[in-house]
């Protein structure tokens, strides 16, 4: 979208406003992993959207007052933050000509524990991002409820791209794709009547397995794909996972979701691995994890399997079909001791 096709109204009139927005996180099926200049991402990505891990934000503009942000996070001052959002602003003037007109102070919370290492910037970006929005409708009149999302979703991929998959519920996708109306530029929702049941009623619990500041940020880790020697067949291998992807979807095949879902979150980390400098995120109490899981699922043929981010936490996923009890059970008998101080965050997958 260029700045023109996304502006389509042009006249403004700015005046003092407070706003507030909520925004959830995501957790990345088939995942984001390198990207160009603009944030445009080397592959797609499909991701579920989590239901309590959120971002509450209030962003109050003071008119005509010098561009300055000030940013709380829980209460505190966080001049880190206000700097990046700065930059940010900076950097969609051209979307939002208005932007670099007054003075922001935002408060912001997020609703999971700040040092779990649960990141927090694709739900923190999505709700600025609707609250960015709010703004705009409110200085240059309405825009359809469909229109005002997908540019949210745009904004949101320019301050961090899986933030712009948080805009929609359900199964979100971005980047282009066989998914019809998928695009580089913002997210699109994955058709729900393409899926089956069995994945709209989903379990994710994070085990909290290494709390604190992750050892790379994702910039830099997207950054090292740019010298990874196998980055070209990994963009290529992520794409040509959209196809058995769909037929998992529409058929409820979760055998072979399981396989894509984990072989992915072990690219991933494969990837970094492989890197120049290398980095292993995974901790001892993550292996631990996905071992256990793998004999549980050998010795039950229940539906537990994991994900990973860029970072040690395990994200536990399973259905509610039935054996999701047994589950639990053995998610706290047995999975829970890996984790750092019995750390673990129950979320469902939002639809
Ligand atoms: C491993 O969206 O955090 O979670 O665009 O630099 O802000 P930036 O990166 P970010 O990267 C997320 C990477 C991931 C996979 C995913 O969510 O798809």
């Amino acid at each position: 979208m260029t700045a023109q096709e996304f502006l389509g109204k042009k006249k403004y009139t700015i005046h003092n406003q407070t706003v507030s927005e909520s925004c959830p996180s995501n957790i990345a099926l088939i995942k984001y992993w390198g990207k160009y200049e603009n944030q445009i991402p080397a592959n797609p990505s499909i991701s579920f959207t989590l239901n309590h891990c959120k971002t509450n934000t209030v962003m109050e503009f003071l008119a005509n007052e010098p561009f300055s942000v000030q940013t709380f996070l829980a209460g505190n001052e966080e001049v880190k933050f206000a700097e990046k959002i700065e930059k940010y602003f900076r950097n969609i003037e051209q979307y939002l000509p208005w932007i670099l007109q007054g003075k922001y102070i935002i408060k912001t919370e997020n609703t999971f524990p700040h040092s779990s290492g649960i990141a927090s910037s694709a739900s923190g970006f999505g709700a600025i991002a609707k609250c960015l929005m709010n703004l705009d409708e409110s200085f240059s009149g309405k825009t359809s409820e469909e229109e005002s999302l997908r540019k949210a979703s745009f904004l949101a991929r320019l301050g961090s791209g899986s933030a712009c998959r948080s805009l929609y519920n359900g199964l979100v996708v971005w980047g282009e794709s066989q998914v019809k109306g998928s695009s580089d530029l913002f997210a699109v929702q994955y058709p729900n009547d393409e899926i089956h049941d069995i994945f709209k009623d989903f379990n994710d619990w994070v085990l909290l397995i290494h709390e604190g500041q992750k050892s790379v940020s994702s910039t830099v880790g997207h950054g090292l794909m740019n010298t990874n020697p196998y980055a070209d067949r990994r963009f290529q291998e992520a794409r040509e996972n959209f196809e058995p992807m769909k037929e998992i979807l529409a058929v409820g095949d979760m055998k072979s979701f399981i396989k894509l879902v984990e072989h992915e979150a072990l690219t991933l980390h494969a990837m970094m691995m492989m890197s120049d400098p290398a980095f292993i995120l995974m901790k001892t109490g993550t292996l631990e994890v996905i071992n256990k899981v793998w004999n549980f699922r050998e010795e039950t043929g229940f539906p537990l399997f994991f994900t990973l981010d860029a970072g040690a936490n395990v994200h536990l996923l399973f259905p509610n079909a039935g054996s999701e009890e047994k589950i639990k059970s053995f998610i706290e008998s047995e999975l829970l001791q890996h984790t750092q101080n019995n750390g673990v965050v129950k979320d469902v997958m939002r639809f």
